[in-house]
């Protein structure tokens, strides 16, 4: 849980001071208020990287010269973020500075559902892989050293490929690649069965209409299903000259979930997609709490786009319910009235960049954006 967030020149955000509430956070407000940029910061202080920008400069407020943004995990570990236009990043953890990123993510697991999720199902499979292997990093203790492992393996068996090394010398890295690809389609299969657990209690309670719906996981390891990976190594090096990389294996991998034995990007509605990819970064977060009691940091962007009244309230309420904390942006001031009235949640109206806590209702029409 993150508290006692403090942003600094962050875009549009000057100098916020700000107590969010355990569990739920609605971040409210009219386009270009300085929702998704709160989200953002937070996102920085997490992972250490924006969603929104690879050039960090543009974070910074127009005109000055750096941001910041601090706070604490768990009421206890202050960590802070800072970006200056000339000397670079800046990230401290429990008053050191930062060793690895990775440092930071495990103290901090984070989600980010951006507005546009439900195009998740057309984007390649590397996006899917990413998915997966959120989960695993968080999960499973051995998946980061057979990921490196692999990955270093398949950089050196690449060099030798490009190189034009000979066989025998190329085939070295086989083994090794073949251990760790191995290891990490089981940890990737089994994740996503016990992921799949999860999703559909969900799916149906976000998404009722679907809620008879058949679910069926399909795991593609990166090599022919009917063949080791040993043997596809083995067999195909000539391929992989011709094409100057390594084409089977662990990075090659891919899964879908039919719905009824279809695909759900021909099915669904862009709302109902949207549904679907909430459900699996819920089940994500539930899997990591039921696994590890460890509590992830959802940060859900612009929650209304694409969905109507009825299912953002039953994704709030699915939301209110989760032992996590979550930052939730929407331009639909009447979501704050489907929010359970006590300290766990909150609701912040963002307006020029200026944060304020809403604690008595208001009257409803100062919420109604036209
Ligand atoms: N570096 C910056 N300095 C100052 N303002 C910025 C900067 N970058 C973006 N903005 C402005 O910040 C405002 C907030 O944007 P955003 O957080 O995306 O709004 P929302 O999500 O509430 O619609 C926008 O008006 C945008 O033009
Ligand atoms: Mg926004």
């Amino acid at each position: 849980m993150l508290s006692q967030l403090q942003i600094f020149q962050f875009r549009n955000l000057h100098s916020v001071t700000w107590s969010p509430a355990k569990q739920v956070n609605l971040l409210l407000g009219e386009n270009g208020a300085g929702k998704t940029s709160a989200l953002e910061a937070i996102h920085l202080l997490g992972l250490g990287r924006s969603f929104r920008t690879r050039q960090l400069k543009n974070i910074v407020e127009y005109d000055q010269p750096q941001c910041r943004v601090v706070g604490k995990i768990a009421g206890r570990i202050p960590v802070g973020f800072q970006f200056d236009l000339h000397q670079g990043v800046q990230i401290r953890l429990n008053n050191a500075p930062l060793q690895k990123l990775s440092e930071l993510a495990s103290h901090l697991p984070l989600q980010f559902i951006p507005a546009n999720c439900h195009e998740f199902f057309e984007l390649g499979p590397r996006f899917r892989r990413k998915l997966v292997d959120w989960g695993l990093f968080h999960v499973e203790q051995t998946f980061l050293y057979h990921w490196q492992s692999y990955k270093k393996c398949l950089q050196q068996r690449n060099a030798g490929i490009r190189q034009q090394k000979a066989d025998q010398e190329i085939r070295l890295w086989d083994p090794h690649l073949v251990r760790h690809g191995e290891q990490l389609s089981q940890l990737r299969k089994s994740y996503l069965t016990q992921l799949l657990e999860n999703f559909k209690p969900i799916f149906c309670r976000i998404c009722p209409e679907l809620a008879e719906t058949e679910f069926k996981l399909r795991y593609l390891s990166g090599w022919p299903k009917d063949q080791s990976f040993a043997d596809v190594l083995q067999q195909t090096l000539d391929r992989d000259r011709a094409l100057a990389y390594t084409r089977a294996g662990a990075h090659a991998a891919d899964w879908s979930l039919r719905m009824d034995g279809a695909d759900p990007a021909e099915v669904l509605s862009r709302g109902q997609q949207k549904l679907f990819y909430l459900a699996l970064s819920l089940a994500q977060v539930a899997l990591l709490m039921a696994q590890r009691q460890t509590e992830t940091l959802l940060l859900i962007d612009d929650l209304s786009s694409e969905l109507d009244d009825q299912h953002q309230q039953l994704v709030l309420a699915v939301l209110a319910e989760m032992p996590v904390q979550s930052f939730i942006s929407s331009t639909n001031m009447l979501l704050s009235k489907h929010l359970p009235d006590d300290e766990l949640h909150a609701v912040f109206h963002v307006k020029h960049g200026n944060m304020e806590r809403v604690t008595t209702p208001v009257a409803e029409d100062r919420y109604i954006v036209e």
